[in-house]
């Protein structure tokens, strides 16, 4: 380059900006449609922002080869006014192009702000929904009161710190014993569709209704599953749905049995269940939203969720 060349490098033409800007699409759908894809996404949008900078910063040479310095004469030394200037305009002195400077401390300088700024505000909307969501199991009572093959109704508060914001109704059927160990179905009333509060479709018996501290259990008599009173929703005793707009059956929750008393644990969902009672087929994935499929290729529509 010629010492007085003040035209700024460009780089010649790439598809590193395509590989960089393809990544971040597919980070934004896996966003919504996977970690694995989002993951993916990443990896790629990285590479290829890495190939671009080293582009952009290898086509130009921090320090460009200085030319051979010329001979030095031999002989008698000039006197100091005859001949050329002492100390000529060195091409090394336009080593880094005062343009190229500006250009890359005004965009370091950008970048450095833009992180200040959204990286907090990033991590106060994303990060609260990956805190301390999970659920404490709860202690419902003495195995005794539930009595095998009926339905009881059980209300509880699912986090006492919450107050009774937190009050939870399951439906609890003990199934007796199955492989010498006690056996129950835990079904969540919340309906499947949009999160209404389901019903057991036959009568209660509210002479049989005990209170276990903050437990409150009323039996159900006899029933033939369950309804939503929203939209009609309808399920069956093992929670399948039968009718309705529910996309799927309702929710379970595991359980422990602890010093001879039933806790409820962490919920999960159900796509559905084969068989019946401490016997039945279950189909179990990660606990989801009210509305949200499960299995099959809906379940590709929903964004991927905090753990809950
Ligand atoms: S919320 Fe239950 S059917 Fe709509």
């Amino acid at each position: 380059m010629p010492p007085n060349d003040d035209h700024p490098h460009v780089p010649g033409p790439s598809l590193w900006p395509i590989g960089f800007a393809v990544g971040v699409v597919v980070l934004m759908v896996g966003l919504v449609v996977s970690w694995w894809v989002a993951g993916l996404g990443a990896i790629v949008a990285i590479v290829f922002a890495f190939l671009w900078i080293r582009d952009l910063t290898a086509g130009t040479p921090l320090v460009e080869t200085a030319e051979a310095p010329p001979e030095r004469p031999t002989g008698r030394a000039l006197p100091a006014t005859d001949g050329e200037a002492g100390m000529p305009l060195s091409p090394a002195e336009e080593r880094y192009p005062r343009a190229r400077f500006l250009e890359a401390s005004t965009l370091g300088l950008g970048a450095l702000i833009g992180g200040i700024i959204t990286v907090p505000a990033l991590g106060f909307m994303v990060g609260p929904p990956f805190l301390k969501q999970g659920q404490k199991d709860q202690d419902l009572g003495p195995l005794t009161d539930f009595p095998e093959g009926k339905y009881i109704v059980t209300t509880y508060t699912a986090d006492v710190t919450q107050g009774k914001v937190s009050r939870r109704t399951a439906f609890v059927r003990y199934n007796g014993q199955v492989s010498g160990l006690p056996s129950f179905s835990i079904i969540s009333n919340h309906c499947a569709h949009l999160g209404c509060p389901v019903q057991p479709n036959g009568p209660l018996d509210p002479s049989g209704r005990k209170v276990n501290g903050d437990v409150v259990l009323v039996p159900t008599i006899s029933i033939a599953g369950f309804g939503c009173p929203c939209h009609g929703g309808q399920y069956d005793t093992e929670g399948n749905r039968t009718a309705g707009p529910p996309v799927r059956s309702l929710d379970r929750y595991a359980f422990s049995i602890r010093n001879g008393h039933l806790f409820i644990g962490k919920p999960f969902s159900v796509s559905h269940v084969e068989g019946t009672g401490g016997t039945a087929k279950i189909t179990k994935w990660p606990f989801a939203f009210p509305g949200e499929h499960v299995d099959g290729l809906e379940s590709w529509l929903y964004p991927i969720q905090p753990p809950h």
